[in-house]
């Protein structure tokens, strides 16, 4: 069965982005194992503490290369992802040994599918700039993405619901992500 490794990008208890990743998981159901990652004590990146790398950066690589297939939840900070996402995929984007930059690293080649929940603009400068980030790192990025643009009540009162448009857009995005091989 499909091994999949959700990364919520917010790090706050009532995020909607973890919200929306518990939607997805719910829609994909049976059908694949889901599991979050748990980044909380992956360091700031530091060359200094790159080799031997960090126990939790250990875990981190060891969880990705374990998966089949990423899905990043992520919300929008300042048009663009938040510092710590940046900071899994620049620890994920180096060697594990010293000077070897022949072996491939974990990330290089990883299926991965981005969604987000935020303003007017449903994320999208965030997916637009993860997916560069991500393609430069050589991840291979499903095309379709979902942006979801959090309504009034949402903002007022912290609940995300979804509406049947949007809840129909992300099946779509988990349909084609169950199958994006
Ligand atoms: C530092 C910061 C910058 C933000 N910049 C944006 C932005 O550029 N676009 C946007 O749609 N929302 C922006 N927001 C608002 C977030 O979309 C909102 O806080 C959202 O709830 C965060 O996602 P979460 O609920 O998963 O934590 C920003 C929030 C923070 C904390």
């Amino acid at each position: 069965m499909k091994k999949i490794l959700f990364i919520v990008g917010s790090l706050r208890a009532g995020s909607f982005n973890r919200q929306l990743a518990r939607e997805a998981e719910q829609m994909i159901g049976a059908r694949a194992i889901v599991n979050y990652l748990d980044y909380s004590d992956v360091p700031p990146i530091n060359q200094d503490i790159e080799f031997p790398e960090p126990e939790a950066v250990a875990r981190l690589r060891t969880d990705v290369k374990e998966a089949d297939a990423l899905w990043v939840f992520t919300p929008e900070y300042n048009f663009s992802y938040p510092g710590h996402v940046k900071n899994l995929f620049d620890w994920l984007s180096r060697p594990l040994v010293a000077g070897d930059y022949e072996t491939p690293t974990v990330i290089n080649g990883k299926k991965v599918a981005l969604s987000g929940a935020g303003g007017k603009m449903a994320t999208a400068k965030c997916r637009e700039k993860l997916t560069e980030l991500l393609t430069f790192i050589k991840a291979d990025v499903m095309e379709l993405q979902t942006g979801i643009a959090l309504n009034l009540e949402a903002w007022t009162e912290g609940r995300m619901i979804l509406s049947d448009e949007q809840k129909a857009a992300l099946k779509v995005q988990v349909e084609a992500f169950l199958k994006f091989e």
